[in-house]
C-alpha cells in the first residue's frame, strides 16, 4: 500500500539561524544548510522544515515577515533557495517552510499603508474603550496587552504577539487572497509543504468579547495564562481560513499542510476539518512536550490522542521545538535517547528538533546576551527561547564548524565532546543511536505505518507493539537505569532489533 510521504516521512527541523553559517557572519543561512544537506540525508530523515527566513527586521527572528515572497539578504537570496530546493529534491529530501500568516512585520508596507491614515483602506483599527483605555482585556502572548496605541490617530491596533507583529485580519478576503497567493509563490518553487505558523490563532471573535480569567492561574506562572483565551484564539470559523489554504495545497500534488497548534486533544482533533472542508494533513501535537516524562502519563497520553483521532486523520508526534527547552534538558541526557526512541517507534510522523540527535542540552544565556524579546519583556520566569536556539557544533575546529565568526548566540560548552565529528566517532553516541533508529523505522512498515497497541506499563517501564501484515514489534522503554529484567522476562520477547 503506498502511502502519502508525510504519514511515513521524519520531519527534521532546522532553526536556519543556527545550522550552518557560510559567510562568516555568525548566523546560519540557506547556502549553510546546502553544504551539510548529506549530513541530514545520511542521517536518514526524509523531510527538511526550516523556519522563517523572509526579510524581516529579525524583531521576533524572522517571525516577524516584511516580504512573504523574498529572502532575507542574511539568509540568502532567491537564487541561493532555488538551488537549496533542487540540492533537497536530488538526495530525495522534502522541503518544507514556515508560513507565518497570522501577523506581518510593522515594516510590511501593507501595515506601514495601514498606520499612514483613519481612512487608509488596509487599516482594520480598533477606537479606544470609552475609558480611553484598550478596546478590550486581550493580553499579548509575549506580555502586556495585545493592543499598541497610536497617538496621531488615536485608535488602538491588535498584536497577539510583539506590537512589533500586528496581526493581520483574516476575516478580510483581500487579505486571506493575497496570503495565498504568497503560498502558491513558493509551491511554484517546488516547497512541498508549509508548517503555519500558529494557524490557530487566525480567526478571532468577529465581537471582539473580553476574555474570563483563568481560575487555573497562579502567581508566577506566565502573564498570558492568566486569561482563559476563549475569543482570541481557536475560533469556529478558522476552519473556513484553514480549508482555503488547503485547497491551494491540493492545487499541486503530493505537497503537506502543517498547522502550529498548541490545543488539547479534543480541539486538536477539529484541525483535521470535515467532509467539504478538510483542515491541514497534520496539526501538530506537542502534548509529548507538555506532558510529564513518566511511563503512566505517556501511556495514557497515547491512548487519549488515539482515541481523539477522527477517522482517517494520521497522528504526529513532537518532542523539541525551537520555542521549548531541549529534550535533553527536560528529561535528563540519559532518557534523551529513550524520547528519541519514544518519538521513532510511535504510530505518527515524528518531528525533530535540530541538534537533539547529538543529545544538545540548553545552554543558560548570561543576561548581557539575551535575544529573544520574549525574555526581555516577561524576564526571569524561563520563557526565553535563545537557550534551545543554540548554533550546531559540528567538529572541533574553531566555533564548531558553525562560522568563521563570532556565532550569533554562544555555542553550549560541551561543544569540543558533544559534536558531530565525535559523536559519528562513537559508536555509543546519541548520533549513532539515532540513525540507527532511523534506519530501522525506514526498514520496518510496522514502525511506519502499523498498529498501536499498548503491551505493559509499570513506574518505571512502557512497553507496546507496532504491527504491520502480520510482523509485530515490541518497543520496551525502561525509564530507569537498572536493567529491563523482570519487566521484559515477563514480556517474553523475540529476538532483539535494537537496544
Ligand atoms: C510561534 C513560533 O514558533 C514562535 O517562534 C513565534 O515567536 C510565534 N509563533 C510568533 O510568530
Amino acid at each position: 500500500m503506498t502511502q502519502p510521504w508525510w504519514k511515513t516521512a521524519v520531519i527534521y527541523q532546522v532553526y536556519p539561524r543556527s545550522f550552518q553559517d557560510s559567510n562568516g557572519d555568525g548566523v546560519g543561512d540557506l547556502i549553510g544548510i546546502l553544504q551539510r544537506l548529506d549530513y541530514l540525508a545520511t542521517l536518514g530523515i526524509d523531510a527538511i522544515w526550516i523556519s522563517p527566513f523572509y526579510p524581516s527586521p529579525m524583531v521576533d527572528f524572522g517571525y516577524d515577515v516584511a516580504n512573504y515572497t523574498d529572502v532575507d539578504p542574511l539568509f540568502g537570496t532567491l537564487a541561493d533557495f532555488d538551488a537549496l530546493v533542487d540540492a533537497v529534491h536530488a538526495k530525495g529530501l522534502k522541503l518544507i517552510m514556515d508560513f507565518v500568516p497570522n501577523h506581518t512585520s510593522s515594516v510590511h508596507p501593507w501595515f506601514l499603508e495601514a498606520r499612514a491614515s483613519r481612512q487608509n483602506p488596509k487599516r482594520d483599527w480598533k477606537d479606544p474603550a470609552p475609558d480611553g483605555g484598550p478596546p478590550n482585556n486581550w493580553l499579548s502572548v509575549f506580555g502586556g496587552s495585545a493592543w499598541e496605541f497610536d497617538p496621531r490617530t488615536e485608535q488602538y491596533y491588535y498584536h497577539a504577539f510583539l506590537s512589533a507583529q500586528p496581526d493581520l485580519n483574516w476575516a478580510n478576503p483581500a487579505v486571506r487572497r493575497a496570503m495565498l497567493e504568497a503560498m502558491r509563490f513558493w509551491l511554484d518553487r517546488g516547497v512541498d509543504g508549509f508548517r503555519i505558523d500558529v494557524i490557530y490563532h487566525l480567526a478571532k471573535d468577529p465581537q471582539f468579547r473580553d476574555e474570563p480569567p483563568n481560575p487555573r492561574f497562579e502567581p508566577g506562572m506566565e502573564p498570558y495564562q492568566s486569561l482563559e483565551h476563549i475569543y482570541s484564539a481557536d475560533q469556529p470559523h478558522v476552519h473556513d481560513y484553514i480549508a482555503q489554504m488547503r485547497a491551494v495545497i491540493d492545487e499541486k500534488p503530493n505537497r503537506v499542510l502543517i498547522g502550529e497548534t498548541y490545543l488539547p486533544f479534543d480541539r486538536l482533533a477539529l484541525y483535521y476539518g470535515k467532509a467539504g472542508q478538510p483542515g491541514v494533513h497534520l496539526p501538530f501535537n506537542f502534548h509529548l512536550i507538555t506532558t510529564p516524562f513518566t511511563p503512566r502519563a505517556i501511556a495514557t497520553l497515547i491512548a487519549d490522542y488515539e482515541h481523539s483521532l477522527p477517522p482517517g486523520a494520521w497522528p504526529n508526534w513532537v518532542i523539541g521545538n525551537h520555542d521549548r527547552s531541549r529534550i535533553a534538558s527536560r528529561v535528563g541526557i540519559a532518557r534523551a535517547k529513550l524520547a528519541g526512541m519514544l518519538l521513532l517507534s510511535l504510530r505518527g510522523t515524528p518531528t525533530h528538533y535540530y541538534g537533539d540527535e547529538l543529545g544538545l542540552s540548553d545552554v543558560s544565556i548570561p543576561p548581557a546576551f539575551v535575544q529573544d524579546p520574549w525574555e526581555i519583556n516577561v524576564p526571569g520566569l524561563g520563557l526565553g527561547r535563545d537557550p534551545e536556539r543554540t548554533p550546531m557544533p559540528w567538529d572541533r575546529s574553531p566555533q564548531a564548524g558553525f562560522t568563521r565568526g563570532l556565532p550569533w548566540l554562544p555555542l553550549n560548552p560541551d561543544w569540543p565532546t558533544r559534536n558531530v565529528a565525535a559523536e559519528d566517532a562513537d559508536p555509543n553516541s546519541m548520533l549513532n543511536f539515532y540513525r540507527r533508529m532511523l534506519a530501522l523505522r525506514r526498514a520496518e512498515p510496522a514502525l511506519q505505518c502499523g498498529s498501536w497497541q499498548l503491551v505493559s506499563v509499570d513506574d518505571a517501564h512502557l512497553a507496546f507493539a507496532r504491527e504491520e501484515a502480520g510482523r509485530r514489534l515490541i518497543i520496551a522503554l525502561n525509564f530507569e537505569s537498572a536493567a529491563l529484567g523482570v519487566f521484559a522476562e515477563k514480556l517474553n520477547l523475540g529476538p532483539l532489533i535494537l537496544s
